[in-house]
């Protein structure tokens, strides 16, 4: 039985990422930061299924001896202070986790076993104010937030530790990816659980920033995949995931929308609260790579993802 360990096991990622390895026969460890409630809300269907450590990427000891105790084949790093606008407002704290905690990672490798295959979740918030339309494994980068430039440091030193020590070290350049999984904060979970609330009568408005920003977004669940087919090549290397299309934020809304029968412009309001110091206008992923390499292709189309993530929200507030 392949042994994995997934840091950011609680999070959306980690929690479809676990479903299927453990479809897949792996034995699953589970890397959650000590909190003082838990939070399993994600992954409570099949917590018992695998194995929940305590550990933190701010934390070189905890590394070391989860390694050490679990001896994994593969390990996911998908832990990471994640939301971008909390970037400028703990930037320090961003780059410690995000950035310094994916070489912490990497040491530990290093010095437990070099042979185990690593996974980077990268991300396309690296491209930043793009400068190449669109967005390939040799498209520059130029980040825009503190997050993003957080991310182009684990993306170089997995690179690095690769090119130096040989380690198979590889780095998913993920565009965004949701589900009725995603964090609340985040602008499409925002959007379906508002027009849930609105049309249950349980909120009035929806408050929003940038309308026009424009992202390439596809669902969690195929973008998991992606994932562990990196990890079964023959050699480490980087690779754009996404769906090729893009589409902004108030197409999002119109399609929420009117699934439950509204019009968007009379509930959505424009607050600058919610507009970032400096934006990611564009985001499309050129994933011929992946597609040739991989032959992974996602499954979810983008009128599907809304709808889903709208039913999702519907469902669970009727519940409630
Ligand atoms: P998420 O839902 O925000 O999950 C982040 C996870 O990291 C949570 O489990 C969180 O634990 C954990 N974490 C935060 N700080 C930690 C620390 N110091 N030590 C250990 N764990 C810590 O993020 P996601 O959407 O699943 O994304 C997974 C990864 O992919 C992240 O690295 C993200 O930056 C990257 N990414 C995401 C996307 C996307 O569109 N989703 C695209 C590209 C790249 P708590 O539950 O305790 O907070
Ligand atoms: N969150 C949020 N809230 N975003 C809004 C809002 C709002 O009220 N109104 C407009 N937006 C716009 C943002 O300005 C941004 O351009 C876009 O919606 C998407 O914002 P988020 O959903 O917060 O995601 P993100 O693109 O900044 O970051 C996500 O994707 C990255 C990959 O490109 C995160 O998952 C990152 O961790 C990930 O790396």
């Amino acid at each position: 039985m392949p042994t994995a360990i997934i840091t950011g096991i609680t999070g959306q990622d980690g929690s479809y990422l676990a479903e299927l390895l453990l479809q897949k026969g792996y034995h699953v460890i589970g890397v959650a930061r000590r909190s003082s409630t838990v939070n399993y809300e994600r992954i409570q269907h099949f917590v018992d299924d695998i194995t929940i450590v305590q550990g933190d990427l701010q934390d070189q000891g905890s590394l070391l001896s989860l390694l050490e105790e679990y001896k994994p084949t593969e390990v996911y790093n998908l832990a990471a202070q994640s939301f971008v606008p909390t970037s400028w407002n703990q930037p320090a704290l961003t780059g410690d986790v995000t950035a310094l905690g994916v070489t912490r990672m990497l040491e530990a490798i290093r010095f437990v076993n070099p042979k185990i295959r690593f996974y980077q979740a990268s991300s396309s918030e690296m491209f930043g104010k793009v400068l190449e339309v669109p967005q390939n494994e040799n498209t520059p980068f130029y980040p825009r937030s503190p997050y993003g430039v957080a991310k182009v440091y684990g993306h170089w030193i997995t690179v690095n530790y690769r090119e130096s020590f040989n380690m198979f070290a590889t780095s998913g350049i993920l565009f965004n990816h949701e589900s009725p999984r995603r964090g609340m904060e985040f602008v499409t979970r925002k959007i379906s659980n508002a027009v849930t609330g609105i049309k249950l009568g349980k909120m009035k408005e929806l408050r929003l920033g940038n309308l026009e920003a424009q992202r390439d977004w596809g669902f969690a669940g195929d973008y998991v995949e992606a994932m562990w087919l990196m990890l079964q090549q023959d050699h480490p290397d980087n690779y754009v995931i996404g769906t090729g299309e893009t589409h902004a934020v108030r197409e999002f809304c119109e399609i929420a929308f009117s699934h439950v029968d509204l019009d968007y412009k009379d509930y959505v309001v424009m607050d600058e609260k919610f507009y970032r110091p400096a934006e990611v206008d564009l985001l499309i992923s050129d994933p011929s790579k992946a597609r040739m390499q991989l032959k992974w292709e996602p499954a979810v189309s983008f009128k599907e993802l809304v709808t889903m993530m709208v039913d999702a929200d519907l469902a669970r507030l009727k519940k409630q």
